[in-house]
């Protein structure tokens, strides 16, 4: 009988059960090969359960720990990812559906600059995870963005250290509260895919310190995170996850990290190294791994008091999760409050970059020629561990329909029949890891002007997808293709003839370049990737039904070039996958590929608010409104910063205070402020 099925009555009587008082007695009990079993994970028999047919609590759940019943001990389960909760939606043999709420990703949940609302979005994903039977999120993914063409940006936060800190903060509050463990990743520095596994992250300590840890250390210090999850790559010629100077010495001596520490879903390494450097558990885990321990601790190679240190660490864990508490999942979380959250962050996390001749919002009751793949197919998430299996997602075209804005046809035929027509097929791993966009449909100019007459305005998408696994590029990804060129000239063109107004909209994961074309439409929007709320979010900020107010969390340079870290970021391994660059071969103990940070501390803002540097497309903290504030002069004291905010614009919004001296040093953002209303803001 599976301990998982066990209720914590029947193990009483057996041995000592574990219990959280009792860890040191437990540890005493368990043979060496059992201690080994508790640090190593149980495999991929959670997150392959549909095509290995495995019997596990949660399909789909990317791990779990292994059991040892006759202590009392259950196995946890471990699931991805910062999106949402990652599993199975429809269980064999099992009725009714698993599905989980797609939020919008980590980039537009820090551009709302509100922690409260990130806490909340924590919630809802907590809640469901407890409902779906998950203990550990493995979640939030909060790596620095170095340089826009990480492939994964679209699950962090922010090019600040502060920002990102402090929304992880609140996320980790958020999903801890529902009594469900996080896992802040991926811990450090991991700002790329290409070579994920092997590459060396050579980084001056200073930097490493105050930009690529500093947002952990903010995040550990401040919520208390369960797990930690060390990350693929090396650092300074030590794979993280042996490392015992960033393991031991700063996260634990240093910080105070009282959690557990596990690997990303690594194959077997040198695992009595990883042990002593501090690292507990070893996911997905294999058996090779325990027979390694053992045999370490027999020949001398590992001392087992290191061991026991691991394995009273993923005791304290699982004394904590709801499946030793013998939480009973209901199944039923309230996917549909919790799809409210997910459109309440997309429409505080939307930017508005360019709002001209009162372009927006939109009247209501008038006809929009939507063009662009992405206005009928909403990206709402990247791929990879952090795509989310959404009950739906709500399109553009939907969301302005409830909006009371018509999309006109036969335009959106052509696009619907289209996209049916050149949809990427479905396939296990698409399934699984979400599917890459739907490429662009070519739009002749001919198009164009059949549509002009029956619409009142353009709106253009413009859509991105990116993921874990591999890099961005930068033709006709970071910059836009010839072909969006042409379409959006052509539309403003014919557009602006008639003296109608054009629109674009941003469905990306990450930054792409904007200097170029910004000057051809009358408004532009940075939506990110919403969420399934996406389209009802977007269409309400587009209606003015809600007033925008998310700012960048990230600077949008001119050229892709004035970055500083561009020079140093392997965009030349173009096509190389995140195992192995294209046209190297991995030697393993052979540095065969590394990136060196040479541009030190020139990260984003940090960089371009220098004199003398390039001028920006957009600046980090940049994000317009349909109203206007006034911001009074700010109160200082000895920890804080208090300051009032009134609206003194037409209609209701919030406003986002930023302080910076000269870097990010506080922020807040107020309510929302009805016209003539106030609010004093104090800021730590
Ligand atoms: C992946 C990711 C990590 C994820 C884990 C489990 O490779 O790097 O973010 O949580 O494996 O799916």
């Amino acid at each position: 009988m599976l301990m998982e099925s066990m209720a914590l009555s029947e193990r009483e009587g057996l041995f000592p059960t574990l219990n959280e008082n009792n860890i040191d007695q437990i540890i005493a009990q368990l043979s060496l090969k059992e201690k080994a079993s508790l640090v190593v994970g149980d495999g991929y028999k959670s997150m392959l359960s549909r095509v290995l047919r495995t019997k596990v609590p949660v399909p789909g759940a990317a791990g779990m720990t292994r059991a040892v019943p006759r202590l009392g001990i259950p196995a946890i389960v471990l699931s991805d990812g910062p999106a949402g909760v990652r599993i199975e939606p429809k269980r064999r043999g099992q009725e009714g559906t698993f599905f989980c709420t797609g939020f919008p990703i980590g980039s537009l949940l820090a551009s709302t600059w509100n922690t409260e609302m990130v806490e909340k979005v924590g919630e809802a994903i907590g809640q469901e995870a407890l409902e779906y039977g998950v203990d550990v999120m493995l979640a939030p993914g909060m790596n620095i963005q170095r340089n826009p063409l990480c492939g994964r940006n679209f699950e962090y936060f922010s090019e600040d250290p502060l920002l990102s800190g402090r929304t992880a903060v609140a996320y980790v509050r958020g999903v801890q509260s529902q009594g469900v463990g996080t896992s802040v990743k991926h811990f450090a520095p991991n700002n790329q895919e290409t070579n994920r596994l092997w590459n060396d992250s050579r980084v001056d300590e200073d930097v490493l310190r105050q930009i690529y840890l500093k947002n952990f250390e903010i995040a550990i210090k401040e919520s208390e995170p369960w797990t930690v999850m060390a990350s693929y790559n090396r650092l300074n010629g030590v794979h993280t996850q042996e490392d015992r100077w960033l393991l031991t010495k700063v996260l634990r001596e240093e910080w105070g990290f009282k959690g557990l520490v596990m690997t990303d879903w690594t194959g077997k390494r040198n695992t009595p190294s990883q042990i002593q450097a501090g690292c507990d558990l070893m996911e997905p885990g294999g058996k090779s791994q325990i027979k390694e321990l053992v045999k370490a601790v027999k020949s001398g190679e590992l001392q087992e008091a290191d061991l026991d240190i691991c394995v009273r660490r993923v005791l304290e864990l699982i004394v904590k999760t709801p499946t030793f508490k013998d939480h009973v999942p209901s199944g039923k979380p309230d996917l549909e409050a919790h799809a409210a959250v997910a459109r309440e962050a997309a429409e505080e996390g939307i930017v508005l970059l360019k709002n001209e001749l009162g372009t927006l919002p939109l009247a209501k009751g008038m006809t929009a020629a939507l063009f662009g793949v992405g206005s009928y197919q909403l990206l709402a998430g990247g791929t990879g561990s952090g795509h989310v299996h959404r009950p739906y997602v709500i399109n553009l075209d939907q969301g302005l329909a409830e909006e009371g804005i018509q999309a006109n046809e036969p335009l959106s035929s052509l696009y619907a029949n289209y996209i049916q027509k050149n949809s990427p097929k479905k396939s296990f791993m698409s399934n699984m890891l979400g599917s890459p966009a739907c490429a662009e449909m070519p739009l002749s100019r001919e198009n164009v002007e059949k549509a002009v007459g029956e619409a009142d305005y353009a709106i253009l998408t413009l859509s991105r997808q990116a993921g874990e696994g591999g890099d961005r590029h930068l033709e006709d990804d970071f910059l836009l293709s010839d072909a969006e060129k042409q379409m959006l000239k052509d539309i403003c063109e014919v557009y602006h003839a008639r003296g109608k107004r054009v629109i674009v909209v941003l469905n990306v994961g990450g930054v792409v370049e904007t200097a170029s074309w910004k000057h051809l439409p009358d408004a532009i929007v940075l939506a990110w990737q919403p969420g399934q709320e996406g389209g009802n979010a977007l269409a309400r900020i587009l209606s003015g039904s809600i007033c925008p107010s998310g700012r960048l969390p990230v600077t949008f340079p001119v050229d892709y070039f004035d970055l500083p870290s561009s020079a140093h970021f392997p965009y030349d391994y173009k096509g190389g996958s995140s195992m192995i660059p294209s046209g190297k071969k991995i030697v393993d103990g052979e540095n065969v590929g590394y990136t060196e940070y040479k541009e030190g501390f020139q990260v984003g803002y940090r960089y371009f608010s220098q004199p003398g540097t390039p001028e920006v497309s957009y600046p980090f903290g940049f994000g317009l409104s349909y109203t206007q504030f006034e911001v009074g002069e700010p109160v200082w004291t000895e920890d804080s910063v208090s300051v009032t905010v009134t609206n003194i614009g037409p209609v209701a919004g919030k406003e986002v205070v930023i302080v910076k001296n000269p870097y990010l040093s506080a922020f807040g953002k107020t309510r929302l402020l009805q016209p003539g209303e106030s609010q004093t803001l104090v800021l730590q």
